[in-house]
This record gives C-alpha cells, structure tokens and sequence, in this order.
C-alpha cells in the first residue's frame, strides 16, 4: 500500500479527499458542559447533539459519504415491490463477496434478530470470537447463550499482537466438545472486533475457525459490519496477503463464510443491513422472517435512496486509500497518546480510539463504572462525546448480579473521513489534560436501570461533587477558553 512521507520525517494521516459540505460546531463553555451532562443523566447517549463539539460516540450510520453516494441517491426507484435499486444493489453484492442471496434488513440488530430467530433455541451455545452488544441480546433473547474464545492477547489492552480479534482455537475446539456440536447453532466471527477496540482477525485464523467448523460440521457465520478495517489491517499486517488485492481478501473471507451480515451503518457508509448467503436452504429459512419483521423483500425495511448509496459504498470499500482513512486517524491519535503515557488499546485498531479506563482513573471501583465516568469527564473536559464500552454495556447475571466487563474502555470512535486533523489534535489536548487531572475523576452510580441494554437509556448520578471540582479546575486551568 502506498504511503506518503513528509519532508520533515512527521508522521500525520494525510486525508486523501476534500471537503464540499459541512456541518457547523459549537462549542459550550465547560459550565454548560457540566449542566449538559447532568440533565443527559451522564449517558452520552442522552446528550443533545447541538451540545457537542466532536461526536466521537460511534461510527454508525454518520460516516462521511461520497459525492458518488449522494449522487447515486438520485437514481433510487421507489417501488415497494421489486425495486431496481434491489437489483442494483443484490448485483453489487453478488459481485464482491460471490454471495447468491441477499436478505435485506433495516439494521445489523435486525440481520441479527432473523439469524437469531432462525437457529437460536433454547440452550443453544453460540461460540464467537468476542460477543457485542447487540448480538448477545439478541441470542439470549431467544434462550440461547454466548460463548466468547478469543486468544488470550485480545483482552490485554497494551500489546503488539497484530490480530487480536483471533479465534483461540483450543478455546473454540473445548467448548464445542464440552457441549456438543448439537447444541451449536453457528460459530461467529466478528470482523474488526467492536468491544475489544476494533481489533481485526487474520485471514490465517478464519481458515483455521473454518477447518474447525468442518470438522463438526457447523456452519461459519461473518459479521462483517466492520469488515473494512479488518481488510485493511489484513493487506498491511498479514505478510502473506501484502500482494493480494482487498477485493482478492474480500472474496477469500466470504468464501470461508456460510452466512455473511452486516450494518450498513458501518460497512457501505450509508443506513441499512443484510444477509447474504450461498445457501439455497439458509435463504429460504430466513426469508418468511424479513416481511414478518424489517419489509418486503426487495427493501427489508431500508430507504431505497440509503440502498443506492450502500451499494456506491461497498464499491468503495474495495478501494484501499478509502477504507486506510479511518485507520490511519485512528494510528495517529492512538500513537500521541501512547507517547504521553496515556493509557490507550495497542497496537490502534479500526473503529476509533480506545481509552483504557481501567488504568487511566485506577482509583475508581469497577461496580462504579470506570468507563462511563471517564465518558462522562471526557464530554465536560472538552465538549468531546465518546462512548462507553465496559461494565455498564453488560448484561447484568440472570441473579442480578452486576457482571463486570472483561476489559473497561472508553472509545473515541472515528467516523469515517469526517474529522480533521485539528479537531483530532484537540481531542488528544483535552485527553492528556484529563489524563493530568485524573484524580479529580470519581464513579458513577445508577439512579434508574432499564433491564435491557441499560446503555441506552440507563441515567446514572456521580458518587460525589467530582464533576464540579472537575469543571472548576478546568476553569482555573484555562482562563476564558472554551
Ligand atoms: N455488529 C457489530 C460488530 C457492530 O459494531 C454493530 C453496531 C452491530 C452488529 C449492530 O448494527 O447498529 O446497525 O444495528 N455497532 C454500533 C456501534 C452500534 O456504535 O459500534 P446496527
């Protein structure tokens, strides 16, 4: 992959396009921040988009799209029946991954819901490389349960493992043998792996998860909602696929795969999701269930015009100085911190910037949610919305129990091609003065708890006034800057 350098021997992501719209920003005071993120009960997701400055909460369905995206939205057919936007984008589909079938789902939730209601019973065990969110409510939903066999490396948040989103194939080998095969609907890979900080897998291992699933006879299942920075890390990481094409590494994954879903809200950088498959019988399985739940099947929910520009998208996507963008932000950002001392997830995946909340504020108790307080003190430190991704994003026990995450982080998303290299200079300033100030940072306590995916709409209260004296510092720090 060609690379640019600097005369000056610096090191900074160069954006290979350029701006034709914007969006203005503003910018509270720090007083108004504290107030913000009081009323949003210190969920980031509760915040008011007008109140934040760099909205790092996710990459989903706010990537920057194309003026060939746009333009293709144009051209969308309207038909609630047998659109040719279905055509055009099933054809696209066909094309890259070699996949016959296409179910069309409003989301990748919603892809997940029909597998789910399709193999899942209860008692099922579903072993994956790393669990997410959603999938996992979806699975146990329907009774079933996950099984997570990462390698070990893939939940050390500092490390030089290239592909920590691997499969540990003795882990995967045991639990399939401790249950048996039986019980073992599908075996899922998830591609640029979300909650470990969107660490890929190699091309290698998938081929080992598939001798594996061979041998008992499962069937492979993909999400490759975040397939095209695991393409990516696999072209530039993975020696043995340095002179193969990402098209060329995109048709190899695929054809390791029985079953493929994404979002479109990541992968194709518009809004919507699907399943694709060469299985006659899996297809016919799953098709009673899309216009029972997402729409008729030649839309399953999705605008056509959002359609369009998926399938622009996903052509993009097999362009490597398209899909190196998001990474190559996310490399910078991750190296700066990591030369301040600042904990972050090495080495930098795809997806966005993770800070390691578990160190950065060690004082503070897991039960106390290190992660989402650190959410928290981020959008009053600079206005700068991240997500947290730790304990507060688990299930609790089926005893009630609190189950503490395997790893806390907060993750700076990065959506694709949307933020500048200042506004990426700014966000690392705000966290290395965080970072300095980490003592003032406190806990978070639950003041109400929805029962599931408390995430969302969970409201949760400091466990004591560390949010003023956080604001308050920032004030003596920085005179009348924003
Ligand atoms: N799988 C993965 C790996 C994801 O990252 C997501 C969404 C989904 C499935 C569900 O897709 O949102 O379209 O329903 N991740 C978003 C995020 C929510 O912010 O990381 P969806």
């Amino acid at each position: 992959m060609a690379s640019v350098k600097m005369f000056t021997g610096e090191k900074i992501p160069l954006e290979m396009h350029k701006v034709r719209i914007v969006q203005k920003l503003r910018l509270l005071p720090i007083e108004a921040r504290l107030k913000a993120i009081t009323e949003a009960g210190n969920n980031t997701f509760l915040l008011q988009n007008c109140d934040v400055f760099l909205d790092m909460l996710t990459d989903s369905g706010v990537n920057a799209m194309s003026d060939n995206q746009l333009a293709s939205m144009m051209t969308a057919d309207d038909a609630y029946a047998g659109s040719a936007t279905f055509t055009r984008l099933a054809d696209k589909l066909t094309e890259i991954f070699g996949t016959k079938y296409f179910l069309p789902a409003h989301q990748g939730r919603a892809a997940e819901h029909i597998l789910a209601q399709a193999y899942v019973t209860a008692g099922s065990v579903v072993p994956m490389n790393f669990h997410f969110t959603t999938t996992k409510a979806q699975i146990t939903l329907c009774g079933g349960s996950v099984e997570e066999v990462i390698i070990d490396e893939g939940l050390r948040a500092k490390s030089t493992c290239p592909f920590k989103g691997n499969t540990d194939i003795a882990k995967l080998r045991a639990v399939i043998e401790k249950n048996g095969p039986k019980k073992i609907p599908f075996v899922r890979l998830e591609a640029g792996t979300n909650l470990v900080g969107g660490q890929p897998f190699s091309l290698e291992n998938m081929k080992e998860v598939r001798k594996v699933c061979d041998e008992y006879g499962l069937m492979l299942i993909l999400d490759a909602s975040l397939l095209q920075d695991n393409l990516y890390f696999i072209k530039t990481r993975e020696e043995s696929c340095k002179n193969k094409t990402i098209r060329e590494i995109t048709r190899e994954i695929a054809d390791l795969s029985d079953i493929i879903y994404f979002s479109a809200r990541k992968l194709g950088a518009a809004r919507g999701g699907g399943i694709i498959t060469n299985s006659e019988k899996d297809y016919r399985t799953m098709r009673p269930l899309i216009p029972l739940f997402e729409g008729f099947l030649t839309y399953g929910g999705m605008s056509v015009r959002e359609m369009e520009a998926m399938a622009v998208g996903l052509e993009e996507t097999m362009d490597e100085e398209v899909i190196n963008q998001g990474p190559q932000f996310i490399e910078y950002m991750v190296n700066e911190l990591d030369r301040k001392g600042i904990p972050v997830v090495t080495p930098p995946g795809g997806l966005g910037c993770h800070l390691y909340a578990t160190e950065f504020i060690s004082h503070v108790p897991q039960v106390q949610y290190p992660a989402g307080a650190l959410a928290a003190a981020m959008y009053i430190a600079g206005a700068v919305r991240g997500m947290e991704r730790g304990t507060l994003s688990e299930q609790r026990n089926p005893d009630g129990s609190e189950r503490l995450a395997e790893i806390e982080l907060l993750r700076l998303a990065m959506p694709r091609r949307v933020f500048t290299l200042s506004q990426v200079k700014y966000a690392i300033d705000r966290i290395a003065w965080l970072y300095e100030n980490r003592a003032l940072i406190g806990g978070l306590k639950f003041i109400e708890e929805p029962p599931v995916l408390r995430f969302f709409f969970g409201r949760l209260a400091p466990v004591s006034d560390w949010q003023t004296k956080l604001a308050a510092k920032f004030r003596a720090d920085f005179a009348d800057s924003l």
